[in-house]
């Protein structure tokens, strides 16, 4: 898929801009502060109907202005489509083919972007939390189903972290609501991790080929899922699956109720790096971590095209100059005349000519495009 246009109002600082996008790279040049990341954040916020850099919908609104909008017309290998999206103060509200959805999760998805930014490359050695994130965005952009599990998850694990701190001052004795709230915390637990599971199987299997390619095969990337209930699921079916999630829960009741949190459960998972066998979060360079972010990356493009059947939109803010020729060789190669890519950079020197042959070029200057 492919953004034709896009056009955007009040966000963040653009007045009013658009842009005639060309299908395979736009590159976004400018000094710091002018926009670029911004304009990349709108078409991320167009595809998740949320930021990549914050939870708070206010802050993408223009300063003196009461709403923004995104705008975009998209195409893709059966047509074309509309996507737009409001935001107020009050909330957002999303269309598409001017068609207004009341269901986010329905709207998620008919955009798909992989963004690359700067952070990404810590994404072996950062915290869990941004390993997290980045299976969440990728999944829940592929699967509606998954995006309505996570919700549902998150909504009860609220819930049950609200219940354990008024019982912190309450009276312990009586866990029967406790229980209750795992019984449905254990059921929606459950289908995130077999998800989460499955997925980093298929993203292993792409990105193994790609790793080895960029370090001509010294090097052998394994993903490792860490939910932080460790169970064995072999050979069991799902209400054994189910029981063996609520024995956890309640054997812990205890701890959870001392320490006034929930202790278990997908909001705690992890995944891990092996380069060679050698864990990468502890052992691995500063060199193959930046290598093993971008095979999960080419990666997660992949898998969209096959879970989808289409490519995604690729967003790169500021890391293509932070990789060396060979990995761009290496990027150039997955996306070349596939994958709509938008690039952010303040000088097109460390940029590959392979790449600035088929590009447009936009100049950001405070909020607006000079040419
Ligand atoms: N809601 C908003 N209204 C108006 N301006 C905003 C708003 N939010 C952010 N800005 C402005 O946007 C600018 C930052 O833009 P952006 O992050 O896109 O810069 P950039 O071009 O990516 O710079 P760098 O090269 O440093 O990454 C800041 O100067 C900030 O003041
Ligand atoms: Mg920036």
């Amino acid at each position: 898929m492919k953004l034709n246009t896009l056009h955007l109002d009040n966000y963040r600082n653009y007045e009013s801009i658009t842009l005639d996008c060309h299908p395979e790279v736009n590159i976004l040049i400018g000094e710091n502060a002018q926009g670029k990341t911004n304009l990349l954040e709108s078409i991320y916020t167009l595809a998740l109907a949320k930021s990549h850099r914050t939870s708070n919908d206010k802050e993408l609104i223009r300063f003196s202005s009461d709403y923004a909008k995104i705008e975009s017309e998209l195409s893709y290998r059966y047509g074309v489509m509309p996507l737009t999206m409001y935001i107020t103060k009050k909330g957002k509200q999303v269309k598409i083919n001017h068609l207004e959805q009341s269901r986010l999760t329905q709207y998620i998805g008919h955009l798909n972007v992989v963004l690359f930014a700067p952070e990404d490359l810590n994404i072996v050695k950062g915290s869990p939390q941004i390993r997290r994130k980045f299976i969440d965005m990728e999944l829940g952009q592929i699967s509606a189903v998954y995006l309505n599990d996570l919700s549902q998850y998150q909504r009860i694990l609220k819930q049950k972290n609200n219940y354990l701190k008024q019982l912190q001052y309450g009276n312990k004795t009586d866990s029967t609501m406790l229980e209750v709230l795992n019984q449905q915390f254990a059921e929606y637990a459950l289908k995130v991790m077999q998800r989460r599971a499955h997925f980093i199987n298929e993203l292993e299997s792409l990105a193994r080929p790609i790793h080895s390619g960029i370090t001509d095969n010294r090097e052998t990337l394994v993903l490792k899922y860490m939910p932080s209930m460790k169970l064995d699921f072999t050979n069991k079916t799902e209400t054994e699956r189910l029981e063996d999630v609520l024995t956890i829960l309640n054997d812990n009741k205890e701890r959870e109720m001392d320490r006034a949190v929930c202790l278990y459960g997908p909001h705690r998972d992890d995944l891990g790096f092996n380069i060679n066998e050698m864990d990468a979060q502890i052992y691995g360079s500063q060199g193959q971590q930046r290598t093993t972010a971008l095979s999960i990356k080419l990666a997660e493009i992949e898998l969209m095209n096959i879970e989808v059947g289409e490519y995604p939109v690729l967003l790169l803010d500021d890391v293509l100059s932070e990789l060396d020729n060979s990995r761009q060789t290496h990027l150039l190669s997955t996306i070349q005349h596939k994958v709509q890519t938008f690039v952010t950079t303040t000088s097109v020197d460390g940029i590959d000519h392979e790449i600035m042959k088929n590009a447009k070029l936009f100049q950001i200057k405070q909020g607006e495009i000079i040419k």
